[in-house]
């Protein structure tokens, strides 16, 4: 076994050095190998980012991100060091949710380029390492498709049982009280043929209706279309939502208001309906028909592990590879006790199966202001990106996540791009404030665009918030991120070591160590999630550990280099990860 990447000593100046050595100017270094040869499948230890096609690189001029931008920017990201790209959707659309509401599944629409660009940035991808992913809405199309302008053509068209038609309890009274996720009732009346029609989303989002076995052969066979073509999966938009109650019972009403002023409900005739694990269980076994590991991402937001492990298959594993855990990342407020909790139960209860972490994408605010204090931001960002970088886990990381962006919500309800917003305003400030354009230097429009203006305003950050500017800088975030990925892929420890809670009851400092099984080495992550200095004493005999000192991989300023584990002082806010041999 190789374990130089192990024995390696760095303090962050160092690492930093050699990680611009070994990056050079021109960007042509291959990503640091794995220490060892992984019988595992990639995805298992994956960082796959997500692109937000709109906002991450314009070559037309235009203010808006296209295809030719992202392959432009692959070097970049084959330097950062991750294994994946998920494009949020680029098919042909209206736009009336940015992508998601999707008119035809087998082509590219021209705002972002063509077929052929697309095929270009699947081998550009492949030749940065780097993996191409898709983003498959199967829950709903957008009413500009044609399978839902024929459905709505008449009741007899035989797609009309692709959508969920009813007739209303009385002129002007929908079939239930089911609402929509971006507010007022999930039902719109059609005049032409006297029915209404669901949409768990906006009424330009109509829900399939995975009742009928057509809709799931279409589904599959537009899966099949970009698995042919060599994508190396899908993230499966809003699958809890793809089954509704057959008899169209009423939720429950519970107490309180949401954002938009509706009722609230109890989800459970709308979302994760038993029936969709079997479609989860049919599309698992069409891509695993593919060589070539191709994985499944599922965005399920759950409220516990035991729901999350029923997306996996249960004990069958025969579902998604990888279901999204947002349990950890939307915790949403630096508490020790919670976090150990949370990460605890994914590593003990998920059967072994590797958790998908995420802190940030484009449906939340940033982690930078759910996890910030205003005042320590740069410290607490590195902790987000040490949790999620340290912890056994794939992960998901959010483009502009890694040089700190920040949420940047519209000022008026006139700037609104999210359909969810125009609804919800000025209760909701919607989605835009964390989609807005990458910041990649501070020239014009960031570097993102050449336009006159760009379709959601460049946040005033970018000046000093930006990728040219933290890679100089060897105490950035983005260098922080950097070394972070690069230890994760040759520290065998930190690649596949058990994650293991110690200190269990500090209140103040979160403590694990990696360690592969059965040696005597490990890694200690240890964060102060406070604003106060805190010492901690670790007794690890019980890990088979008998050293005395760990001395660091990676630390904040004012932590020594080599620390005593019985009398570990943390400043503020302060990160150390070091190697106990
Ligand atoms: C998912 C997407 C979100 C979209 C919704 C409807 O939650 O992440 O952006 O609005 O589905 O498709």
């Amino acid at each position: 076994m190789d374990c130089r990447g192990a024995r390696r000593r760095h303090t962050l100046p160092r690492m930093i050095l050699a990680v611009l050595l070994t990056a050079g100017a021109s960007g042509q270094t291959q990503p640091a190998k794995p220490a060892q040869k992984q019988a595992t499948p990639w995805w298992q230890h994956a960082i796959v980012y997500e692109i937000y096609p709109r906002s991450f690189q314009d070559t037309k001029g235009d203010g808006v991100g296209d295809i030719p931008g992202i392959i432009q920017r692959l070097g970049y990201l084959q330097q950062l060091g991750v294994n994946a790209i998920w494009l949020t959707p680029i098919y042909p659309s209206p736009l009336k949710d940015f992508g998601y509401d999707i008119s035809n599944y087998e082509a590219i629409d021209p705002m972002y380029g063509t077929m052929a660009d697309f095929d270009h940035l699947l081998a550009a991808a492949r030749a940065h390492h780097i993996r191409v992913m898709m983003d498959m809405v199967l829950n709903h199309t957008s009413d500009q498709s044609a399978w839902f302008k024929e459905s709505r053509s008449s009741r007899n068209n035989p797609k009309r049982a692709w959508y969920i038609w009813r007739d209303g309890k009385g002129p002007g009274i929908p079939p239930n009280n089911w609402e929509s996720a971006f507010g007022g009732s999930a039902w719109t009346y059609d005049p032409t043929t006297k029915q209404w029609y669901y949409h768990a989303f906006l009424a330009a989002q109509p829900d399939l209706n995975w009742r009928n076995p057509e809709v799931q052969k279409a589904m599959f066979d537009a899966c099949r279309f970009w698995l042919n073509k060599g994508v190396a999966g899908f993230r499966l938009d809003a699958v809890p939502n793809l089954f509704e109650d057959p008899k169209l019972r009423d939720e429950q009403v519970l107490p309180g208001k949401n954002a938009y002023g509706d009722p609230n409900l109890n989800p459970d005739r709308t979302e994760d309906l038993p029936e969709v694990h079997d479609v989860m269980r049919s599309l698992r076994k069409l891509v695993d028909s593919y060589q070539g590991d191709r994985v499944l991402i599922g965005e399920t937001y759950l409220p516990n592990i035991k729901d999350q492990l029923a997306w996996y298959g249960g004990a069958r594993h025969d579902e998604l590879q990888l279901p999204m855990d947002m349990q950890v990342g939307m915790i949403n407020k630096l508490d020790a006790s919670l976090f150990r909790e949370k990460i605890g139960q994914a590593e003990t209860q998920l059967d072994g199966l590797m958790p998908l972490f995420v802190f940030d994408n484009h449906d939340n605010p940033r982690s930078w202001n759910r996890y910030g204090d205003g005042v320590h931001d740069q410290a607490i960002a590195r902790i987000i990106a040490t949790i999620l970088l340290t912890t056994r886990s794939a992960d998901l990381m959010y483009y502009g996540e890694e040089i700190g962006m920040t949420t940047t919500p519209p000022a008026s309800l006139s700037q609104v791009r999210d359909p969810a917003a125009i609804r919800g305003w000025p209760a909701y400030k919607g989605r835009d404030g964390e989609r807005t354009p990458m910041q990649w230097s501070s020239g014009r429009d960031a570097g993102f665009s050449t336009a006159a203006t760009t379709w959601l305003p460049i946040p005033t950050s970018y000046k000093q918030v930006n990728v040219a500017v933290e890679s100089a800088q060897p105490d950035s975030l983005l260098n922080w991120y950097k070394h972070l990925i690069s230890m994760r892929s040759q520290i065998p420890a930190l690649a596949r070591g058990a994650n293991i809670m110690v200190d269990r009851s500090d209140p103040n400092v979160l403590s694990y160590l990696r360690q592969v099984p059965g040696q005597t080495s490990a890694v200690l992550v240890a964060m102060n999630f406070t604003d106060q200095p805190h010492t901690v004493s670790y007794d690890l005999r019980d890990k088979g550990i008998k050293a005395a000192t760990a001395h660091a991989l990676l630390k904040d300023q004012g932590v020594s280099e080599t620390v005593n584990l019985h009398h570990l002082t943390l400043p503020p806010f302060a990160v150390f990860i070091g190697e106990i041999q």
